[in-house]
């Protein structure tokens, strides 16, 4: 169900020469050919995408990155930089052709350094992101980046894809998080930005280039990270409001009322939360009624005791009067923290069990999310009798996931041949509202064909340009962001 595919290109090959100096390279267990070991590495995570490739590399060092980039420069051999593997739009998978080596960085995975004192850890590129978490929190530091793949994606692919999550609120996204970057360059130069400063106005800011490059115009292999202190407190709250406005009323008040300590506030459509009840054994209802619209939001902070749990209570309260929000839980545990949390990865789960499903990951001003939804089901309601619209996520961000699952009991390839009628609709509705098309998952080759109609000429000239300059033989992923 790949809505653009990526075949189609003739079948190559890399020269016995080549493989061989890049095994000597590796080493024997640097390397791998064995089908079984490659499969699931060749298959995106939705199962989009399926490629091939020549020999899957797995250095173990920033130098042995640097001698596999010299050798395919030399050679015109493209290589696709992989990390977790759990892009969600096909960006670490290489196309069907077989001639390309596919880099996992997996075996790249130390943490140099946790910094206490200057808030910066400094780790390798392999690193799970849920292991860096809980690094900082060893030293009594937070490391914020959090979602709901933390537990196998890796850092590399994070900075590679500039990952959003669900404490952007407050804390950026990961492209706020980098302070330095080390990067082996497509021709195998290593760019040594290991630089821990919070404050370097030395021209232009290179470790921008590379971050949410997605892998086309080098290999990130280590980074220094931001940390945080860590917050001894948090208090947890799902609520029923009264329509889709009241959510920038609530997101206000939470914001007041924690003196901007707001880390997360989530979106979730009705039918996001009933098709987690029906669907995942594991999710426990939260509220004893169903309602249309429901936010999942917290505050975070330092002091030990109850004050954020009072300050979120006595905000909810005055809503709940004003008649903002019509029904409430507050978690009074740990564990009820973690279920109601469960609920909002489950969401993302439970859809499948209705169908096909056809995603969007937008973003629209803050202000303007309610409008963006709205218009959205209207439209699509006009297009497609019984079609069923199933917003979730980061309406804090004004980021929405906006998917659209299939009329009940329709057949999923007829309703997947509507997709780019639908996306249409919503990616029209998002641009109108000066939105963009990808907030927080990328382009990869999803995206690539709806990236050159949403950007401008100019905007896309420039990428076209920062890419040749750095790979003019479009040997860093090819076919990613850009169909070069
Ligand atoms: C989320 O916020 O849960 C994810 O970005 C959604 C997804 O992976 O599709
Ligand atoms: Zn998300």
């Amino acid at each position: 169900m790949a809505p653009d595919g990526n075949g189609g290109r003739a079948q190559k090959s890399v020269a016995d020469e080549v493989l061989n100096k890049l095994k000597d390279i590796l080493g024997p267990k640097g390397w791998s050919q064995d089908a079984d070991t490659l499969a699931p590495l060749l298959v995106d995570t939705r199962g989009y995408y399926h490629g091939a490739c020549a020999l899957l590399a797995r250095p173990e060092t920033t130098e042995q990155v640097a001698a596999i980039m010299k050798v395919c420069h030399e050679a015109g051999v493209p290589v696709v930089p992989q990390g977790g593997n759990t892009s969600r739009v096909g960006s670490a998978t290489p196309d069907e052709s077989g001639g390309t080596i596919l880099l996992s960085l997996a075996r790249m995975n130390t943490v140099r350094e946790v910094d206490p004192v200057d808030y910066t850890m400094t780790v390798e590129a392999g690193c799970v992101l849920k292991d860096l978490q809980d690094a900082a929190e060893a030293k009594d530091r937070l490391f914020p980046l959090s979602l709901g793949a933390e537990g196998s994606c890796m850092i590399g692919g994070n900075i590679a894809s500039n990952a959003g999550g669900i404490n952007v609120l407050r804390y950026g996204n990961t492209r706020d998080l980098v302070l330095g970057l080390e990067v082996v360059l497509p021709n195998g130069e290593i760019w040594n930005g290991l630089r821990r400063l919070r404050k370097d106005n030395t021209g232009y800011d290179l470790k921008q280039w590379f971050i949410g490059s997605e892998g086309t115009l080098g290999i990130v292999t280590a980074a220094v990270l931001k940390l945080f202190p860590l917050p001894k407190e948090r208090a947890t709250a799902l609520c029923a409001i009264r329509d889709l406005d009241a959510c920038l009323d609530l997101l206000a008040r939470a914001r007041a009322a924690s003196g901007d300590a707001l880390s997360s506030f989530e979106l979730l459509a009705g039918i996001t939360l009933d098709f987690a009840y029906q669907h995942v054994d594991s999710a426990k209802r939260a509220m004893e009624g169903s309602y249309d619209w429901n936010v999942l939001f917290e505050f975070s902070g330092l002091e030990p005791g109850h004050r954020m749990n009072d300050a979120l209570e006595t905000m909810l309260e005055k809503a709940f009067e004003d008649g903002v929000v019509i029904d409430a839980v507050i978690a009074q545990s740990e564990q009820q923290r973690a279920d109601i949390w469960f609920l909002r990865e489950a969401v993302v789960e439970a859809q499948a069990a209705e169908g096909a499903s056809i995603k969007h990951d937008v973003s629209v001003p803050v202000s303007k999310v309610p409008e963006f939804i709205n218009r959205s089901n209207e439209a699509l309601h006009d297009f497609m009798e019984g079609i069923r619209p199933y917003p979730f996520g980061h309406v804090g961000d004004g980021n929405i996931h906006y998917n659209v699952t299939q009329p009940a009991g329709m057949d999923a390839d007829a309703y997947m041949a509507a997709a780019p009628e639908i996306h249409d609709i919503v990616h029209g509705i998002t641009a109108d509202l000066n939105g963009s098309i990808s907030a927080e998952h990328g382009i990869g080759q999803l995206k690539r064909e709806e990236l050159k109609r949403y950007k401008t000429k100019l905007e896309l000239d420039l990428m076209r340009q920062l890419k040749s300059m750095l790979d003019p033989q479009g040997l860093m992923n090819p076919g990613k962001v850009l169909d070069i």
